[in-house]
């Protein structure tokens, strides 16, 4: 294998928005500022959800008007609805290279639970938001959850997902990440999921989203480049729980996948010395 690939870091958000401790602004800035060093070209660094629904993630405001800004880094948040760009907007200084990314799921059961709305209602929401993000000038990311099964509604139909991604890319031409949110795929089914998205997506546009539950993520990601997919999301230390699996490994983490990918010969641009420096702050915010 040769090639690049690029890995859209998660830890701060997707890593740590489980984490029970309310982690300090502070804590998660020095942990960004360590990560902002390694070469990584996009950290997602909060989200402006409703602190009803996932507490951790309140001070993204501050960590958004806090973060370091260096060329060639680009900053994400995950934005739900109209009142979360508001806040986004609000909180992004002048000149700050960011941009957001709405998520909808490719099943009823976890649409439900993780947004209070259908499938159609989120489409609704994220319509809003695309539009105004158009005309803001901020660029737009698409999640797709539970590309492979879910926590509710049991296995999904690579067809399901693929008509969620057209569906997201008829708003605009956003890259989409696919996310097997419960980590239960494995090459066999990631690759049948992607040969069914590769008929409505080019695999330019297509990120995976691995989370590690069941111990595959890197092989599935092998598969997914295998496919033509060329950005994964990883987090440090591999920060993130599964609230559906307690006690399983989280986000696939971002030291395996740049080992991996060198192993395979295939470039991240990162500086893996440095990625482990901000694994160690990783871990004992974890700890701490
Ligand atoms: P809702 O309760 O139905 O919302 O939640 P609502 O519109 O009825 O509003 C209820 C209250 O929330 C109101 O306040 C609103 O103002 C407030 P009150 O009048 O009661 O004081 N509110 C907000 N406050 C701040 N920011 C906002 C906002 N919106 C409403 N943006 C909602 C609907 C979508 C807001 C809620 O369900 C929510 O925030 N969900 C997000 C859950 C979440 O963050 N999940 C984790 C991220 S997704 C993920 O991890 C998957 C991914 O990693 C890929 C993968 O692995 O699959 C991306
Ligand atoms: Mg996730």
């Amino acid at each position: 294998m040769t090639g690049e690939v690029r890995i859209y870091e998660m830890g701060p958000r997707d890593g740590l928005q489980n984490e029970a401790r309310i982690i300090p602004v502070g804590e998660k800035l020095r942990l960004i500022e360590a990560l902002a060093g390694t070469g990584l070209s996009r950290i997602e660094i909060g989200s402006f959800v409703s602190p009803k629904w996932v507490p951790q993630m309140a001070g993204t405001a501050e960590i958004v008007a806090g973060v370091p800004h260096l060329d060639g880094l680009r900053y994400g948040v995950l934005v739900p609805n109209l009142k979360g760009f508001e806040r986004y907007l609000d909180a992004a200084p002048e000149g700050f290279d960011g941009e957001i990314a709405v998520f909808v799921s490719a099943t009823e059961g976890f649409s439900r639970a993780n947004l209070n709305a259908s499938i159609d209602e989120s489409f609704q929401r994220v319509g809003a938001v695309v539009e105004a993000a158009l005309a803001a000038g901020v660029p737009v990311r698409g999640y797709v959850s539970c590309v492979i099964q879910c926590p509710f509604d049991g296995e999904v139909a690579p067809g399901a997902v693929a008509a969620v991604v057209e569906r997201l890319r008829a708003l605009a031409p956003m890259e989409v990440s696919l996310g097997d949110t419960i980590g239960a795929g494995d090459p066999k089914s990631v690759s049948r999921m992607l040969k069914a998205v590769l008929v409505v997506a080019p695999a330019e546009a297509l990120a995976g989203h691995f989370h590690d539950t069941g111990g595959r993520a890197v092989a599935n990601i092998e598969a997914s480049v295998e496919a033509g997919l060329r950005v994964f999301d990883a987090a440090v230390g591999g920060l993130g729980g599964c609230p559906y699996a307690p006690g399983a490994p989280g986000n696939v983490a971002t030291e395996a996948v740049a080992a991996r990918m060198e192993a395979l010969g295939v470039e991240t641009g990162i500086d893996r010395d440095a990625l482990a420096r901000a694994g160690e702050i990783a871990l004992a915010m974890k700890a701490g």
